[in-house]
């Protein structure tokens, strides 16, 4: 099920993986008979409930063992291991604490799904959960995630490129943004039900991008990680990854793509908007109005007690392949 995709806009995978894991994990694509297959899932929708990059359970398990830190290696970009991406986490439709969404794993109903796209676009077409991993071929993206919250993780993603499902909705000459939408059900999402467990924040969680960022081929509809469908707390069945702006942007659990003309209302945005911008580009040098965002704690690759800050990247690191859209742009200004 799952594409080895390398390309300029990722983490290259040795940059970031101890090498056996690397060496390893190449074996098990090549055995798999992934390695360099280009796109090809079309059709193998029995294949998703297992998207794995190994051959049973005790090789994944003895592989992600292996990625545990070793304290006298120097500071690597590490893939932050999968137990930490899964339990600490941002998702106020499930509590505000990181531990909260994942007591909810299992629990969202995911299948059936219904993802609309539609708005200013000549083919207008709705998705259902089958077709998000059978519709597209399907792309492993190894990205850095900086949230707002001056913490970052090293994951890898498995998705489709948001270009892809745009492109088939033909967007007419009006489509200067793109609106999503979360799901919006408050009999499972217990923060959607109680201003107070949901945070105070309004819902149905929304965001957006400019149609150019939209396009980006970094931007990606994620519906695995580590090689498995998405769990509930990471935006099961499909989410939003934008690598070089702050987490926030990245929308979970996505049920409408909406092509529009004017910059659409975002969540954090309606909620602090001298804190959290439209653009919300990871920038060192433009500082969060209580707390620097000069460096950032890389989480999972240490130990308990490790600290792990690593100075934060413009774009967080993606400058050579998104830069160019901000070009006149006053970004302290466009926050
Ligand atoms: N999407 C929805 N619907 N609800 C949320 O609370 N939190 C955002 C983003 N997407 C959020 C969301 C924030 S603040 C971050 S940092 C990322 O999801 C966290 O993604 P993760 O939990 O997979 O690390």
């Amino acid at each position: 099920m799952l594409i080895k995709k390398t390309s300029t806009s990722d983490i290259s995978e040795n940059e970031v993986t101890p090498e056996n894991i690397y060496k390893d994990r190449r074996k098990i694509i090549k055995s798999l008979g992934f390695l360099g297959a280009g796109a090809l899932l079309s059709g193998q929708s029995q294949q998703a409930h297992a998207i794995s990059w190994f051959k049973d359970k005790d090789e994944e398990k003895s592989a992600l063992k292996a990625l545990k830190y070793q304290a006298d290696e120097p500071f690597t970009e590490a893939l932050t291991p999968e137990a930490k991406i899964t339990s600490h986490n941002n998702f106020y439709e499930f509590g505000t604490r990181k531990t909260d969404p994942k007591q909810y794993e299992g629990m969202l109903t995911v299948n059936p799904w219904q993802l609309n796209v539609d708005g200013l676009c000549a083919n207008p077409f709705k998705l259902n959960y089958e077709d998000l991993f059978s519709k597209y071929p399907l792309q492993e993206r190894i990205y850095r995630m900086r949230c707002v919250e001056a913490w970052s993780m090293v994951i890898p993603w498995v998705g489709i490129p948001l270009a892809d499902v745009i492109k088939q909705a033909q967007p007419n000459g009006q489509a200067k943004f793109v609106a999503f939408e979360t799901l919006y059900r408050p009999e499972e999402m217990p923060g959607q039900k109680s201003r107070f467990a949901g945070g105070g924040i309004q819902y149905p969680y929304v965001e957006g991008l400019r149609i150019d960022e939209a396009m980006n081929p970094l931007t990606l509809l994620a519906v695995g990680l580590y090689g498995k469908e998405l769990p509930t707390q990471n935006g099961a069945p499909i989410r939003l990854v934008v690598p070089w702006k702050y987490g926030f942007k990245s929308i979970k659990s996505i049920t409408r793509i909406k092509l529009v003309n004017q910059k659409p209302p975002t969540t954090w945005n309606l909620s602090a908007p001298q804190e959290y911008g439209f653009y919300a580009n990871v920038n060192p040098k433009v500082d969060h109005p209580r707390w620097s965002q000069a460096q950032e704690r890389r989480l999972g690759s240490g130990g308990l007690f490790s600290q792990n800050y690593i100075p934060t990247l413009p774009f967080n690191g993606y400058g050579e392949q998104v830069a160019h859209m901000y070009k006149d742009m006053d970004l302290a200004k466009f926050y």
